[in-house]
């Protein structure tokens, strides 16, 4: 069984398919999602998404290239969607210094608010960084050395799409986050693969981040969570292990950081 830790159900790009595209995920192994907001009305969105279908859980919160749309009485509202028994997380969140689409303190400081509203739910984060990984590493540790007591037994976070270095997410993993890696991970080009071979199984999770990112051979066109498997075939090849190894540990890790047992008792399908 897998789970994709990161896709953006909730997009267009799904409106006339979203059940086929769950059915394919299934037959594929795959049977949780995560699903996380960009803002409160794609929050609002995936909630509706969440009560429809059983597999669906959500992450409430303002992405960093969305927050035109961000005020302090709707990060109110967010945090009261992330009461929602199906809400798992705040995310997406970060910091993002490629698009630059606010003032780099802006999103720093709403970035900290956004932590600052998880600790006090006492649940992790989705993190999102973009050219600015130990910026956004700096931020958490920070968080995380100041409140102790923030998700005392498990995990804190993950970093989505990692692109730091081996380094860096040893950093992250001494203060209990994890990291995640999508399609990319399967490219010819880039880092990616040399950082999975670093760092090992232990501390990951697969994701599409759908409808992005889609892995080869289907590069170019939507993607969606049933290639999952793709991902984890690679990260399976890096790491000379079996697939089914990195399918039973990237899910552990994935039903252990968002709770998922616990919410998939209270729920019926
Ligand atoms: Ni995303």
């Amino acid at each position: 069984m897998f789970i994709d830790s990161h896709c953006h159900l909730f997009y267009e790009d799904y409106q006339n398919d979203l059940a086929d595209v769950l059915a394919r995920a299934n037959d594929a192994g795959v049977e949780y999602f995560i699903v996380p907001a960009t803002n409160h009305e794609t929050a609002r969105q995936a909630l509706e998404l969440a009560e429809k279908y059983h597999g669906i859980f959500v992450a409430v919160g303002f992405h960093p290239l969305d927050l035109k749309e961000y005020t302090p009485e709707r990060l109110k509202l967010i945090e009261e969607m992330s009461r929602h028994p199906k809400v798992v997380a705040i995310g997406e969140i970060g910091i993002d210094y490629f698009y630059d689409r606010s003032p780099r303190e802006v999103q720093q400081e709403i970035f900290s608010l956004q932590i600052e509203l998880a600790v006090r739910r006492d649940l992790p984060v989705i993190v999102h960084t973009r050219d600015s990984v130990q910026e956004a590493i700096d931020i958490v540790v920070r968080h995380a050395q100041n409140n102790p007591g923030w998700k005392k037994e498990g995990k804190r976070g993950v970093f989505h799409c990692f692109t730091g270095d081996a380094r860096q997410a040893n950093v992250l993993f001494e203060n209990r986050f994890l990291v995640s890696f999508p399609g990319p991970v399967t490219f010819k080009k880039g880092e990616m693969p040399d950082v999975v071979k670093e760092i090992g199984l232990e501390n990951i999770m697969v994701e599409t981040d759908s409808p992005y990112l889609t892995p080869v051979p289907h590069r170019g066109k939507r993607n969606e969570p049933s290639y999952i498997p793709i991902i984890a075939q690679k990260i399976a090849e890096l790491l000379n292990v079996p697939i089914d190894e990195v399918a039973r540990t990237t899910t552990a890790n994935a039903i252990a950081l968002f709770g998922l047992q616990r919410d998939a008792r209270t729920l019926s399908p």
